[in-house]
């Protein structure tokens, strides 16, 4: 028995009641027995204070530099840097293991996302904690993002954001016309890959070997696309060109829905997606047969979302992690990370580019405008940290590389 643990053990004991009782009984006894009321006195005494006189004693002992070591003196090892291995620093944390170990996957292993939900189960807040996490992990030279918010207001914490590809489409008209510029970043994109000849390039981490130059990748989210995009129109056979061409030049969907119906979005597009998070389910129908997830499956999401905040992916993403619990026909769940009001508009202003006047005038620009119109409006742009460079151009105004090459030549001479 150690020191600490008489401690412990003086002190339990001083603290219950019957400790102190016969404390008393024995005064009275000793007073009965030898009738002399002083001694009896005296003698209590020394018996109540003897636990304080020890736990003085180790408490003065404990002061004094000591060669025996108890537990709680023990130094917290020194935090060893853990070795950062290349694809952790290219990862984002989506959610957490049973052990609470962050799941960590690198933005370009996603591929394509379909993420479906009830309201009010977490789909939005889940994309928030993505993008939070792509705007501390990525420069902007690595990775842009842009949306198509059928909500209006959802994205706008990011409309400043430096890593923005695109103004924020909130329209249909404007989901049309990002779409549009998407498509045309995506063939340009194949045209630069073909022009390596003799080498096989076809993809954006083979063109950005080949030449050693950067291209970002381009994460597009659509938040609510069954309300943006017209079944049958022809926006959404370009986002089904986008689904099946466009994620080996770099360029991701993220496809949000509460309705993964017939009248939602077509199982072409969805069909296109290797990540597939769903928040909570409910309905048979909707989830069933339409998203063609197994119903033992979603049966089991109904009960984990009352325990927290749980999202289920696909088995083709589950089998990449040892550490998922892979029951269910191989479905995995984990639990999705919290994400404070606070910690998304606290990394949304750092990101935000000051001053930032582009999206009021630059949402014209973008949406609609001849290309005279559009370098009519230069001047009256503030460039992005204040310089105006060719990859901007191209990617904020949708310009052929020609063509944003002679207007930033232009611009430099005027200025
Ligand atoms: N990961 C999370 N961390 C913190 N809060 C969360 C999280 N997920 C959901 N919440 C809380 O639940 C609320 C609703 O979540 P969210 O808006 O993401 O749902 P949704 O699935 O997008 O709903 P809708 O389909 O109506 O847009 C959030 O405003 C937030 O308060
Ligand atoms: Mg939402």
């Amino acid at each position: 028995m150690d020191a600490k643990q008489i401690e412990e053990w003086i002190k339990q004991l001083y603290t219950q009641e019957e400790f102190r009782l016969s404390l008393v009984v024995v005064f009275i006894s000793i007073c009965l027995y030898t009738a002399n009321l002083p001694m009896a006195v005296i003698t209590t005494l020394i018996v109540a204070s003897l636990p304080f006189f020890i736990l003085q004693m180790l408490e003065n002992r404990r002061d004094e530099p000591s060669d025996i070591i108890t537990s709680s003196e023990i130094e917290p090892e020194p935090e060893i840097e853990p070795e950062i291995k290349e694809d952790e620093v290219d990862g984002i944390s989506i959610g957490k293991d049973d052990n609470k170990k962050p799941i960590t996957v690198a933005v370009k292993d996603l591929g394509h996302t379909f993420i479906i939900g009830m309201t009010g189960y977490g789909k939005t807040r889940l994309v928030y904690g993505m993008i939070t996490e792509m705007l501390t992990a990525y420069d902007p030279e690595d990775l842009r993002i842009c949306f198509s918010d059928a909500k209006e207001i959802s994205f706008d914490i990011f409309s400043d954001s430096r890593h923005l590809f695109a103004p924020i489409a909130r329209t249909q008209d404007e989901t049309t016309e990002l779409v549009n510029l998407l498509l045309i970043e995506m063939r340009r994109r194949l045209k630069l890959f073909g022009e390596q000849k003799g080498r096989l390039c076809d993809n954006l981490d083979k063109y950005m070997q080949i030449t050693g130059k950067k291209l970002p990748r381009i994460v597009v989210f659509f938040d609510e696309v069954a309300d943006s995009i017209e079944r049958g129109s022809e926006t959404e056979r370009n986002l089904t060109t986008l689904a099946k061409v466009a994620r080996a030049t770099g360029i991701q969907l993220v496809l949000i829905t509460q309705r993964p119906t017939k009248e939602g979005i077509t199982h072409e597009v969805t069909s296109q997606c290797q990540t597939y998070l769903s928040t909570y389910m409910k309905n048979n129908t909707e989830y069933g047969t339409v998203a063609k997830i197994p119903k033992e499956v979603y049966s089991v999401m109904n009960t984990k979302a009352t325990q927290g905040l749980f999202m289920m992916f696909s088995p083709k993403f589950v089998k990449k992690f040892t550490s998922i619990e892979k029951d269910y026909n191989g479905w995995g769940f984990i639990m999705a990370n919290y994400i404070t009001d606070e910690d998304i508009e606290r990394i949304a202003k750092d990101n935000a580019i000051e001053g930032l006047v582009l999206p009021e005038l630059a949402k014209q620009i973008t949406w609609g405008g001849s290309e005279d119109d559009k370098f009519n409006a230069m001047d009256e742009l503030e460039i992005r940290d204040g310089e105006l460079s060719v990859n901007n151009m191209m990617s904020q105004f949708g310009m052929s590389r020609p063509t944003a090459k002679s207007w930033v030549k232009k611009y430099n001479e005027d200025n």
